[in-house]
Order: C-alpha cells, then structure tokens, then sequence
C-alpha cells in the first residue's frame, strides 16, 4: 500500500483541528459570525505552521451558507460543490511559478466576474514574496478596488520581501510557532491514530525537533515510525535524530572538501540506510558549514560554539581546510535548500544536487 505523508494525512480540514493559531482562527471565525469579512488578508510566519491549511478552510467557511460558530456546515450546496477540489471559485496561484506580471494581468481579466453557485471568489496566492516587481504592481491595482465578491489572501513566510505598498493593503496575521507542549499532544492523537506506539520520552524528543514547525515535526516523526517498525522508544529515536554524531559531519565535509563525488553519494546512501532522517542532516550541514567558518574566522571560536573540547579540536583541525570563502558559499547553499526541502518529492535527490553542486562550485540552475 502507498505510504501517504503524515503532514499530508493530517491536513487539518476545520478551524478547530488546527493547533496553536488561537489567535487566528478565532478571529477569522468571528469575522465570519459577524459578516466583517475582509478583502485582502496576509498570512505570514515560519512554515509548516498551518498558513495554507487555515486559507482553504477560510475559504470554504466565508462560502458556506449557513455557516455553524464560523464554520463551513458541510452540508449546504455551496459546501458540497466546494469540497471538490478545483472549485473554480477557489483559485489557486503559487506565486512560485506563476511570478510574473502576465500571470498577474490574468487574474486582474477574471477578477471581474461574478462568483458562480459561491458568495465569494477567494484568490490565495502562495509564497507571495516570489513575486517579480512588475508583478507586486499589477497586484496592487487589484488590491486597492477588489470588486465586493473578491477575496485575496496572500500568504508567505518572508514578509520582509513584501513592498509596503501591499502591506499597507492587507489585513496582517503571524502564524507562531507551535510549542513543544502542543505538537506533543498533537503527536499523541497522531501516534494512536495510526496504531504506533511511543512512550512520553521520544514524543518529547520529536516534537522538540520539529522547532515549532507542526510539518516538520510530522515528517521527523514519519521517519522515525518507519525506521522503528511503529514501535518507537527514547533510543532508536535518538539514534535516527542522531544530532551530533560529530565523526559522522566531519567525514562527510572531508569528503566535500577532497570533491569526492562518490565517497559523498555513497556516504548519502549509508545515512539513509541507517534510518536517519534526512531533512535533520540537510540542516546540520548548513550548522556545520557555519561552525567551521567561526572556527576558522573567529578569535573567541571555543566561546562562541561551546562544544565539549574534544569535538572543538576536530572542528578546528578540519576547518584549516577550508578557505573561508567555500565555508561561505556552503552555507549558502545548504541553507537555501534546507527552504526548499519542504517543495521536493525527494529530500535526497535534493540532497544530493545540492551537495555536489555545493563541491564543484557552481549553481546549476545558473549554467
Ligand atoms: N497549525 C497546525 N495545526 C495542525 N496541523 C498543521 C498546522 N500547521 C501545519 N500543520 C501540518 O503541516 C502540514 C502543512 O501545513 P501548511 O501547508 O498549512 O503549512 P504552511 O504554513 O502553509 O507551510 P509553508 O510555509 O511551508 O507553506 C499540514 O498538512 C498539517 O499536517
Ligand atoms: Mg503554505
Ligand atoms: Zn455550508
């Protein structure tokens, strides 16, 4: 049987199945109670805490026609016709690929008719920061007179990236991290569920691992539950977080540093053999990169990283090297393919273009 995703599983489909974003869905549902629904909302915040999921569902509640405590009803015709995925009064745009100012233009063209078998058409445009300038303007006239059957929510988890122009025009919401206390409980629900067994200790582990991130955490606890046959304890879950296998980072960036293309494919393999998770060694490979530049560029190195000594020595002894400048790009890299780690089908694929192009010292998508 296909294994689906747990984050995928999981959608949350109503206002209350999300967790931790009190604070948004209370006013988004009286927003609803009260008919004071706005024109143009912006979700903002770290991924994977729920900013797409809250969108659709707002769209289906502001729809439903006899809506319970802000709720879509579920039963009424415009709900029935709306939980077909590709409603045409939902519309979709992911500003990721469709960035450009035509894109735009042609959603201005449709903008002007009337919503159909719907109260409202509802345009999400995702990872709205992609947008090119030209793109941001032609959005911007839509904003300012958005007919009254139109709402835009834009969602994004770089804010900063957005002209003030379009801030100005929206009404703002910041998802939060989700606290290790809420992801724990969420887990639980999740874990019995699924019929996988867990003790108190490695749901701790993996909801702290997740950091706030209510994706991340269900895909680390993916992981996990495969590796442990649904059985999971306190030390295969460590073992397949293993953080700070230390011998493990090093040998990793010496084969990185000596350009070993297969020494560096095959020790990809083993890490993934072993069980370990890894999006959880995507990141550590950035942390890395980084530890070795301060090793390498920083008077007070030992004060800064506060590694047990043992762990600074080999640091230190391997970050001799490395020309800073390589450090540099190598954070540069890992880092931005740790944003896109949660767009890919494959984490590893991903994992290893990254890496090889991290080596060789060139941007493939710029060749
Ligand atoms: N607040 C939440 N409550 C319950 N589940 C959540 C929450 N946030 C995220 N999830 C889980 O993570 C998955 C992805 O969530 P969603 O797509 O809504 O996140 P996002 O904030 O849009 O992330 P991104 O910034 O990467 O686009 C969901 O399918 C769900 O399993
Ligand atoms: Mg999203
Ligand atoms: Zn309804």
């Amino acid at each position: 049987m296909e294994h689906i995703a747990l984050y995928r599983k999981y959608r949350p489909k109503t206002f209350e199945e999300v967790i931790g974003q009190d604070h948004i869905t209370k006013t988004l549902q009286n927003q609803i109670i009260n008919g004071q629904v706005g024109h143009a909302y912006l979700f903002t915040g770290t991924r994977g805490t729920g900013k797409t999921s809250v969108t659709k569902i707002f769209a289906k509640s502001v729809n439903c026609l006899s809506p319970v405590r802000g709720s879509a009803c579920g039963e009424c015709e415009n709900c029935k016709r709306l939980a077909q995925e590709n409603d045409i009064n939902i519309i979709e745009i992911d500003a990721a690929s469709n960035n450009k100012v035509d894109d735009i233009r042609q959603i201005r063209e449709k903008v002007k008719f009337m919503p159909v078998g719907a109260k409202y058409k509802v345009y999400i445009v995702d990872e709205v920061h992609m947008l090119s300038d030209s793109a941001f303007n032609a959005l911007l006239k839509t904003l300012e007179e958005p007919p009254s059957y139109v709402i835009f929510i834009l969602a994004t988890t770089e804010v900063h990236k957005l002209p003030q122009t379009i801030l100005s025009r929206c009404v703002r919401f910041d998802f939060r991290l989700v606290s290790v206390d809420e992801l724990s409980k969420h887990l639980a629900k999740v874990f019995e569920k699924e019929q996988i067994k867990y003790d108190a200790e490695s749901l701790k582990i993996i909801a702290s691992a997740g950091e706030g991130s209510v994706r991340d955490t269900l895909s680390i606890a993916d992981s996990i539950a495969s590796y442990c046959q649904k059985d999971i304890t306190k030390e295969k879950t460590l073992g397949v977080l293993g953080t700070t296998d230390h011998d493990l980072i090093i040998n990793f960036f010496d084969k990185v540093q000596e350009k070993d293309v297969g020494g560096v494919l095959s020790l990809i393999d083993q890490i993934e053999k072993e069980g370990k998770n890894l999006a959880v060694f995507s990141k550590d490979l950035s942390k890395h990169a980084r530890n070795l530049l301060i090793c390498k560029s920083c008077e007070n190195s030992s004060d800064i990283l506060s590694l047990p000594d043992d762990v600074f020595v080999m640091y230190k002894q391997q970050a001799e090297k490395f020309e800073e400048k390589d450090l540099i790009r190598y954070m540069q890299v890992f880092s931005s393919a740790e944003s896109e780690l949660r767009y890919t089908l494959s984490v590893r694929l991903l994992l290893e273009t990254t890496c090889l192009t991290a080596m060789l010292g060139f941007d493939a998508k710029k060749n």
